[in-house]
């Protein structure tokens, strides 16, 4: 049996990452974690303590004594903080807007990227964030960078709230996406970047299954190469 290959899957706020990386997943089997929900659940948990975001040791003691994981699921993965499902409280505008504070925590950062080390040590794993490719899994197999227009991403969220009941104003949502893109590209520990040696797509006109379907091609080539040394 062949062993898996590790996908990093890196872009910017609703390039459709985890959209696409949760679909691959599911064609390979392989593992999906969404590295996004670990950095949004340590948000959720710090204000539900009401702690101050920029307190980097209170948020360390509360991520420590908070066990993150995950269930699969359709739509959407579950996502639990100590047994506790937050799938949706994770997705909260309060959380969203706060999580880059969060994930600017150089100590967080440390600690949840240990733990994503940790799952995908075995291999057979697709993981979407920010820094997988550059920091996470620098020798990851296949690496992706997704991105999109900001003016194509606020659209896709507005959508989405959309179909959740949400209404949101168009201009509001693609500020608070070039907001957090700037946050995300200019922190001082491992900033959204793209690694040297990850192939760029371009979402802005592509469906869900068009990009799925450039990445399955690229793991097949790394999985055929793999097999022939
Ligand atoms: O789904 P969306 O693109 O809105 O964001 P996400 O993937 O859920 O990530 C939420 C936030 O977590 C990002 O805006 C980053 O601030 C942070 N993050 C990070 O710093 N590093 C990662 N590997 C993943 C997320
Ligand atoms: O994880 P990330 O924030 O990068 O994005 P996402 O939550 O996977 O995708 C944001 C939205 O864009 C979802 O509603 C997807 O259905 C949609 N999408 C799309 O319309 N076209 C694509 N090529 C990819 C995603």
């Amino acid at each position: 049996h062949q062993k898996g290959l590790q996908v990093a899957i890196d872009g910017p706020a609703s390039a459709g990452k985890s959209t696409v990386a949760k679909i691959v997943a599911q064609r390979f089997s392989y593992v999906y974690v969404d590295t996004g929900a670990m950095y949004r659940t340590v948000t959720l948990v710090a204000l539900q303590a009401g702690v101050d975001l920029t307190d980097e040791e209170r948020v360390l003691q509360l991520l420590e004594q908070t066990q993150i994981t995950f269930q699969p699921g359709e739509p959407v993965q579950h996502v639990f903080a100590n047994q506790h499902e937050v799938t949706e409280a994770i997705r909260s505008e309060l959380v969203t807007n706060n999580v880059s504070t969060v994930a600017a925590l150089p100590k967080i950062r440390e600690a949840l990227v240990d733990r994503q080390q940790e799952i995908a040590r075995a291999g057979g794993v697709v993981m979407d964030g920010r820094d997988i490719g550059t920091t996470v899994l620098p020798d990851a197999e296949v690496k992706i960078f997704l991105v999109a227009s900001v003016k194509q991403r606020a659209e896709r969220r507005y959508l989405e709230n959309q179909a959740k009941g949400i209404t949101t104003s168009l201009v509001d949502l693609q500020a608070e996406i070039a907001e957090r893109d700037y946050k995300d590209s200019h922190r001082a520990v491992s900033p959204l970047q793209r690694a040297a040696d990850a192939v760029e797509i371009d979402t802005t006109t592509l469906s869900i299954e068009q990009v799925v379907n450039q990445i399955a091609e690229l793991i097949q080539e790394k999985l055929a190469e793999v097999k022939n040394n």
